[in-house]
């Protein structure tokens, strides 16, 4: 059993946390949480969670732990000793310090660096370990809150420059009222998606959802009232090269499709995308009861709503049962809700 540290991003940290866990779960690591604080969790595994976290888009990294202490007064204890990663010969490292939240006490960073360098240095003699603070072989980072310190070894961290290509506004074809690619992927793995799944998305508009679960190996199909937004969603499917997939026209109180593993989608509530005409409420829960149906035993559906809409009393009234409610605040008048269904 290792212990590990992720850290999540700051503003959606439940977000990210909830999506870290439907990630484990999908990619069947079994796991336990010793501890869930600010930005971190420490937790326990036999497998390798690295898995999990790529597929994330709120995680910043996973580090190995190695020591935990506290700092008082710049001073600098690590008391608890857990592990040492294993490591090749003449390699080189840097450290860093990275703060959580703002109760971190400990004012120069640089001179905690220095002081983890030093311990690093010793525990690692024998491996003629060697500094590099451009671009180190190895990566050890503090994590501090308040007075605690966690040193670890990073086994992995967010490439942000992916998601950036995939924006809506980096797409062939763009559509008002598509959300930012890391939501759109957050969400699709909260729906629990495997590779090779029948991932399905009722209202795939220009597509984000569908690109973000075909990248994640699953085979998707999404559907959608609106010709152009077809013509469109098949535009940036082949610009992304996904090659299995298949979208529809469709409208989703009525769908031509017999069973799925997973559902992930972004409804209309008239405010930046249309509902072609239909009243929100009656469009919802009349999706609500069709996906129902389709969806496999166990099966995820994951959707968005605005906070003030409640939407997710129209799917208890259509039969689901809630797992999650996610509520994450984009502006001063904006909570998105992100409803976790199975
Ligand atoms: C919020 S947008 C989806 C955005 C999408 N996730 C993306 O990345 O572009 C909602 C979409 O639902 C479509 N829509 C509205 N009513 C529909 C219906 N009854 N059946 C299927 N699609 C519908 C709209 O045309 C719109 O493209």
């Amino acid at each position: 059993m290792k212990k590990y540290l992720t850290h999540v991003r700051g503003h959606y940290q439940d977000l990210g946390f909830e999506e870290f866990f439907a990630t484990l779960e999908a990619e069947s690591i079994e796991y336990s949480v010793e501890k869930k604080e600010d930005q971190v969790l420490i937790f326990n595994t036999k497998q390798n969670p690295i898995k999990a976290a790529k597929r994330c888009a709120f995680l910043h990294s996973i580090l190995t732990l190695i020591s935990i202490g506290n700092v008082e007064e710049d001073k600098l204890e690590l008391h608890e000793f857990i592990s040492l990663p294993e490591i090749e010969d003449n390699k080189t490292f840097a450290v860093r310090v990275k703060k959580v939240g703002k109760k971190a006490i400990w004012q120069d960073l640089p001179d905690l660096e220095r002081e983890l360098g030093e311990y690093i240095f010793d525990n690692y003699r024998e491996q003629n370990l060697k500094a590099n603070l451009r671009r180190p072989d190895y990566l050890f980072q503090g994590i501090l809150i308040g007075k605690r310190l966690y040193l670890g070894l990073e086994v992995w961290s967010l490439d942000r420059i992916e998601y950036e290509n995939r924006e809506p506004g980096n797409r062939p074809y763009f559509r008002p009222g598509s959300m930012k690619t890391e939501f759109a992927r957050a969400i699709v793995n909260l729906s629990r998606v495997k590779q090779n799944d029948v991932f399905y998305d009722p209202f795939c508009g220009g597509g984000g959802f569908l690109i973000e679960a075909a990248k994640l190996g699953a085979n998707v199909l999404g559907s959608e009232l609106d010709k152009f937004a077809i013509y469109g969603c098949n535009q940036n499917m082949k610009f992304y090269e996904e090659n299995y997939y298949a979208i529809i026209r469709s409208d989703s109180r009525h769908l031509p499709i017999k069973e799925v593993d997973a559902i992930a989608t972004d409804p209309p509530y008239a405010i930046q995308s249309s509902t072609h005409g239909e009243n929100v409420n009656n469009l919802i829960y009349d999706f609500l009861i069709e996906a129902r149906s389709i969806l496999k035993k166990d099966g995820y559906l994951v959707f968005s709503s605005p906070a003030k809409h409640e939407s997710e009393l129209l799917a208890e009234k259509a039969g689901f049962s809630i797992q999650k409610i996610l509520d994450t605040r984009l502006h001063k008048s904006l909570t998105r809700r992100i409803i976790i269904l199975k």
